[in-house]
C-alpha cells in the first residue's frame, strides 16, 4: 500500500530515487552558493543527502558536520549508505525531522542550501532561515522551472501553495527578496528536459 503522508510517499521513492539527476542540482547550487570550507551548513530537507555528502567530501576534517534533516527515514537510510565514501564518519549529521524549524541556535549557520524541496516546505521556512543564519550569512535554493514542472498526482497534494514557481530566474530573485533576502541573484541549470532555477542571497542582518 502506498503511503498517503510525504514522508512516507519519499519513503516509498527511496530505493529509485533519481540520484543522478538531484546530484547535478546539488553540484549546481554549490557552486552557485560556494561556501567556505569551514562554514556552519545546513542541507534543508535533504532526502538521500547529495548536498551534505558533496559538501562533506571537500571540507577538511575540521570542519564541523553538515547538518543534513528531512522528514523521511527511507532518505534519510539511503543518504547514510551513499555516504559511506566519506572518510570521516562524522563529517554529516544526519537527522530525521520536520526541516522547519532547523534545530539550531539563532544566528548559528553561516549557510542554508536547500535543493528541490522548498516548494514542499512552504514559505515558513526562509523565515526560518532568516533566524538561524548569522547576519550576512548565505543561503542558496533551487525549485523547477513553473513551466516544466510534471509532478506526480502522488506528489502534487503536497506542494506548498505559499511558494510560487518560477517562470524565470528573475521571478525567483524577487521573491527572494520579498522573502527579506538580499543580493538575490538567479540563474536556470538546464538538465535534458528539466529545467531548474538556482537561487543565491544573502542575510542581511538588521532584524
Ligand atoms: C525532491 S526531494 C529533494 C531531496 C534532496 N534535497 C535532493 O536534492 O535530492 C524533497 C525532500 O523534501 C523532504 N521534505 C519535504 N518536506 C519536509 C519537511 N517539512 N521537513 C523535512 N524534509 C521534508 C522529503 O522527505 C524529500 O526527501
Amino acid at each position: 500500500m502506498q503511503s498517503t503522508t510525504l514522508a512516507g510517499a519519499f519513503d516509498d521513492l527511496a530505493d529509485s530515487y533519481d540520484h543522478r539527476h538531484h546530484e547535478e542540482i546539488a553540484r549546481a547550487l554549490i557552486a552557485w552558493v560556494a561556501p567556505g570550507p569551514a562554514d556552519a551548513v545546513a542541507d534543508v530537507a535533504c532526502g538521500a543527502g547529495a548536498v551534505a555528502r558533496q559538501l562533506a567530501q571537500s571540507r577538511p576534517d575540521t570542519a564541523r558536520p553538515v547538518l543534513a534533516v528531512d522528514l523521511s527515514p527511507g532518505m534519510i537510510a539511503v543518504g547514510r549508505a551513499r555516504a559511506a565514501d566519506v572518510e570521516r564518519a562524522t563529517a554529516i549529521d544526519w537527522r530525521v525531522a520536520d526541516a522547519v524549524p532547523l534545530p539550531v541556535a539563532d544566528r548559528s549557520l553561516d549557510v542554508v542550501l536547500c535543493a528541490s524541496s522548498l516548494h514542499f516546505l512552504g514559505r515558513r521556512a526562509p523565515a526560518d532561515w532568516r533566524r538561524a543564519l548569522r547576519p550576512g550569512g548565505r543561503v542558496g535554493f533551487t525549485l523547477p522551472l513553473a513551466t516544466h514542472f510534471r509532478p506526480s498526482e502522488r506528489f502534487s497534494g503536497h506542494l506548498a501553495r505559499d511558494v510560487p514557481l518560477p517562470h524565470t530566474a528573475q521571478e525567483a530573485s524577487v521573491w527572494a527578496a520579498e522573502c527579506g533576502f538580499a543580493e538575490a541573484a538567479s540563474r536556470v541549470l538546464v538538465l535534458g528536459t528539466r529545467r531548474v532555477v538556482v537561487t543565491s542571497a544573502r542575510e542581511p542582518g538588521g532584524r
